[in-house]
């Protein structure tokens, strides 16, 4: 299907009905500045997307004046569902975070089905609480932004109160909310991006120009933790990570040698399968009953339980290390004027993983560029976040038609690529499951961005 200008941003297709009525032209409604400071300029003439993007100041180069914005953020793409109002200038006006720790704990990790069910039970909820903490109603809102499951909500919010939706590539809202946090960080730089379901390390040149350095080729470092994690009887309530974590403090990181994954390959993709057999190995020769919680364990077997978290801790960032060493390289081939390194996403609030990478970010004359903890693991602000940004240059979708069936199917693309990959990166190794489907989003917005030329 021909990809409409309207829907270029979106991580999602209408099906074809539905993409042409949005595709109407966008007049909105005349509100009272009060309500919606922004609603007097909303005219899609203003927000052509700059022609030439790379040569401008990200922070000057907007047709809009950011101070002015409310963005409503809708986070739904994996184990928690979340909320937040933040405004242009970066302030934070709400958080809610609706956590599947119950599921999560039930499951061993993330359970995408149940995880959807239970977004759609709590979205409203969480939506209502956000606007409420920021005392404001929808009418306030400039524009919703939105990553895959909570699309619905959103839209009928948008359709009914006529905002602009931005649809939100859950990967580059981790890497976007860097920039909130770091004022001084600006394009193009890199970014590593480790979570539950991604790993992927990527240079960022532009707003909606991602060079995809790396990924992986099964599973990613917070699986890996989540898994580890079930296997060694920890509470899984906070997740795999956090438990693991707390407990590689207690262990000797070199009292086992796993191996470090993919040594033999020169190039910054990453592979978390194998580690994963190592542990369960290690595990089974200790045996370790995992269904005896570490809380219950003798204190020889906690030892012997913290020793394999530890020791899978210390090879799965080395893995990282060694992989974001050569990423710099790469990137700094391509764009010399790089300076910073930002690693987001859940497993990024791990202080062992910051405190190695720092090393290595610093050793390379980089900086380190982390959110803090509550903004790596998956929240509403960072969606709100890319949202701002992508709306400040012009790509934004027109509001839904009010009237919009609730029933209307999307085509979602829950593994849709950020970047076009580097090509000295590409991998042999990479499995069918990883394998290119969609275009990326890079190519969309590039293409986009031609067109209007
Ligand atoms: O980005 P995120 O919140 O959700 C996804 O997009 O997947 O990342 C969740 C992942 C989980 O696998 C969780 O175990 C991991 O991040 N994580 C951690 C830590 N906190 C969360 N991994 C290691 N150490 C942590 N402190
Ligand atoms: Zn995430």
């Amino acid at each position: 299907m021909a990809l409409s200008s309207a829907f270029w941003r979106l991580n999602l297709l209408s099906k074809p009905s539905v993409s042409l009525r949005a595709l109407k032209p966008f007049k909105p409604k005349p509100r009272p500045m009060s309500s919606l400071p922004i609603s007097s300029k909303l005219n899609p003439s203003n927000f052509s997307a700059s022609k030439n993007p790379t040569s401008l100041d990200p922070k000057t180069r907007t047709p809009y004046p950011q101070h002015d914005l409310i963005v409503l953020g809708i986070e739904t793409s994996c184990d928690d569902t979340a909320a937040a109002v933040v405004k242009s200038n970066g302030e934070i006006l709400s958080q809610v975070i609706s956590s599947q720790a119950d599921l999560l704990a039930q499951y061993g990790g993330v359970a995408p089905k149940m995880a959807e069910e239970a977004h759609l039970q709590v979205i409203d909820r969480v939506v209502q609480e956000a606007l409420n903490k920021a005392n404001l109603t929808e009418r306030d809102l400039s524009a919703v932004a939105v990553t895959i499951v909570g699309v619905r909500k959103a839209r009928k919010i948008a359709g009914t109160f006529s905002l602009p939706i931005i649809g939100v590539h859950h990967m580059e809202a981790h890497a976007l909310v860097a920039r909130l946090t770091e004022q001084e960080l600006q394009f193009p730089f890199m970014a590593l991006l480790i979570s539950g379901g991604h790993n992927v390390l990527i240079l960022a040149r532009d707003l909606g120009h991602y060079v995809q350095l790396g990924t992986t080729i099964d599973d990613a470092i917070g699986e890996a933790y989540d898994k580890i994690a079930k296997w060694l009887g920890l509470d899984l309530r906070r997740s795999g990570g956090p438990a693991i974590e707390e407990l590689a403090r207690e262990g000797d990181a070199k009292s086992i040698k796993f191996s470090t994954p993919m040594k033999q390959h020169k190039d910054c993709n990453f592979s978390y399968a194998g580690l994963k057999t190592q542990v369960r190995l290690a595990i089974e020769s200790k045996n370790i009953n995992a269904t005896i919680p570490v809380s219950s364990a003798t204190s020889e077997d906690r030892r012997s339980r913290a020793d394999i978290a530890a020791s899978f801790q210390r090879v799965a960032v080395l893995h990282l290390e060694e992989r974001c060493e050569r990423a710099i390289e790469w990137a700094l081939k391509i764009e010399p004027s790089v300076k910073h390194m930002v690693v987001s996403g859940g497993v990024a609030s791990n202080q062992y993983v910051r405190a190695q990478l720092d090393q290595v970010v610093q050793k390379n004359n980089l900086q380190l560029v982390c959110p803090p903890p509550s903004l790596c693991t998956d929240n509403g602000v960072m969606v709100a976040w890319t949202g701002i940004e992508n709306f400040c240059m012009g790509r934004f979708d027109p509001p839904p038609p009010a009237d919009e069936p609730e029933d209307i199917e999307f085509d979602l693309r829950p593994r849709w690529p950020l970047g076009e990959e580097y090509t000295e990166g590409r991998s042999e190794a990479r499995s069918m499951r990883t394998a290119r489907i969609h275009p990326s989003l890079t190519s969309l917005v590039q293409a986009s961005l031609q067109q209007k030329l």
